[in-house]
């Protein structure tokens, strides 16, 4: 029997008044839709994801690539319309489906668990994924008759100022039997204020037909948070940032300030780190045991080792062995892969280079392109001058280099072992081992010259 699940992401986003389509806005920098197909894959009860896409649908196949089926709805004629786009590839009529809106971006993998578990011990026709909340206000209302069992939902639009006031809300997440999912579906009409084929409509007709309809209760509601404008957004980009730190906190990880710090989803950091303040850490990046990050840190994407500091600083796509210090004010960019115990310092720049061991660029440098070995010393001011405005070229450096300070190294150029390049040189040929080169002009002196120039004057 095949579960399947169906994410429902074609709307434009009307609230939002921007162009992006909704389920691709980000939280902590991952769009809205990879939360939820994620969690939903983190089940390990879904077969087979459906996404509904339509307005700007290549946005979202972008993010998603192949990781899940696409149905497609070129016009956006309402939840229930969506749907039913998926027809074609739900095949097996013994299976289920899970229904969620495409712009739910807190619910967890455990919420729906717990709701897939309880529509199949229950053996429901129906499950509606519902949550009570202090303003219900946009949201389905769940009308109950007498016996406290579920009759319908009623839209914002067409509710009584009386069922107006009912705080049990529909999240949007549905589990039902496939057998009846698409007959019950042909029976939904657009009557309604809006023109639209409403999927909260089967709840009516399903109950009208006898059919087993029960509701999962959520209990932490915010989960079930619809972001339909920026200011939902914000919020509920918060409420996540704060349940990342939370979490982090209590796995030992110190955060001062801990508002002001952004972690996001995917990231991972090991105990004993302490992260200071006005510091983002994004992306699919790790932090090794005793790391100090921060404050004004931004990191995407990147490995940091143990016992690394890096105060405010810029990494991105890079790696940094253990012991090694960053910054202030340093900028790795792609590919820089600092080796253990550097110190890379004041307004250096690091790009597509790699680093051995105990190696320094303490003030002022750029290193592009560049294979940099062990005990390797950048004078203030050192450059590997590595474009020529049309291509790149390589700068190789061994072990127990010292470069002085502002010398300009051409490449492609390689700088052998123990050798040393005097300050202010600008080398453009290859330096053999244990050389000392100085590629600068001699030194004039001319003595008395100031003073001959003061009699001139007068
Ligand atoms: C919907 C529910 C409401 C529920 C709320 C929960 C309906 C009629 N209403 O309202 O009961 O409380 O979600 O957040 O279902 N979409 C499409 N195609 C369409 C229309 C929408 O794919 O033609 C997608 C949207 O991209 C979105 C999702 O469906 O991801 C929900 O649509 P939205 O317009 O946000 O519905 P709500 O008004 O929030
Ligand atoms: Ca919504």
């Amino acid at each position: 029997m095949k579960s399947y699940a169906i994410v429902l992401a074609a709307g434009k986003g009307t609230r939002m008044k921007t162009d992006l389509p909704k389920c691709a806005y980000p939280l902590l920098k991952k769009p809205m839709i990879a939360y939820i197909v994620e969690n939903l894959k983190n089940t390990e009860l879904i077969d087979e994801t459906i996404v509904v896409v339509g307005h700007k649908k290549e946005v979202i196949h972008n993010i998603l690539n192949n990781s899940v089926s696409y149905a497609i709805q070129e016009e956006q004629l309402g939840t229930g319309h969506a749907v039913k786009m998926a027809k074609e590839l739900i095949v097996d009529q013994d299976g289920l489906t899970a229904i969620l809106p495409g712009d739910m971006p807190l619910i967890d993998e455990f919420v729906l668990k717990a709701a897939l578990d309880k529509h199949q011990k229950a053996n429901h026709d129906l499950t509606i994924v519902t949550t009570v909340v202090e303003d219900p206000f946009g949201y389905g209302r769940i009308i109950r008759n007498g016996d406290n069992v579920i009759d319908k939902i009623v839209e914002e639009n067409e509710a009584s100022p009386l069922e107006k006031e009912i705080k049990e809300i529909n999240t949007g997440i549905y589990i039902i039997k496939n057998n009846i999912l698409f007959e019950t579906l042909d029976k939904v009409n657009k009557d309604n204020s809006k023109g639209e084929y409403y999927l909260t409509d089967i709840v009516g007709i399903l109950k009208s037909e006898n059919a087993l309809i029960g509701t999962y209760i959520l209990k932490t509601s915010y989960k079930a948070m619809g972001v339909n404008d920026l200011y939902a957004l914000s919020i509920a980009e918060s409420k996540l940032r704060h349940d990342i730190n939370m979490r982090l906190m209590k796995s030992g990880v110190a955060m001062i300030n801990p508002d002001t710090i952004t972690i996001g989803h995917n990231v991972v950091i090991e105990e004993n780190v302490t992260i200071y303040p006005n510091t983002y850490i994004t992306g699919n990046s790790l932090i090794k045991k005793g790391a100090a990050i921060g404050p004004n840190t931004e990191i995407h994407h990147s490995y940091i080792g143990e016992n690394v500091s890096c105060k405010h600083s810029l990494i991105f796509n890079s790696t940094i062995q253990e012991e090694s210090k960053v910054g202030p004010f340093a900028h790795l960019r792609d590919g820089a892969n600092v080796g253990p115990r550097n110190r890379i310092g004041n307004f250096v720049e690091i790009k597509k280079t790699s680093t051995g061991y105990n190696t320094k660029a303490s003030h002022l440098a750029y290193l592009g392109d560049a294979e940099i070995g062990d005990n390797v010393n950048f004078g203030c001011g050192a450059i590997t001058v590595n474009y020529d405005g049309t291509n790149k070229y390589k700068t190789i450096i061994g072990d127990n280099v010292f470069v002085g300070c502002n010398a300009n190294l051409i490449a492609p150029i390689e700088i052998h072992d123990d050798s040393f390049i005097a300050a202010g040189s600008t080398v453009n040929k290859n330096v053999p081992k244990g050389t000392l080169a100085i590629a600068r002009a001699y030194q004039v002196n001319k003595e008395n010259y100031m003073n001959l120039k003061d009699k001139k004057k007068k």
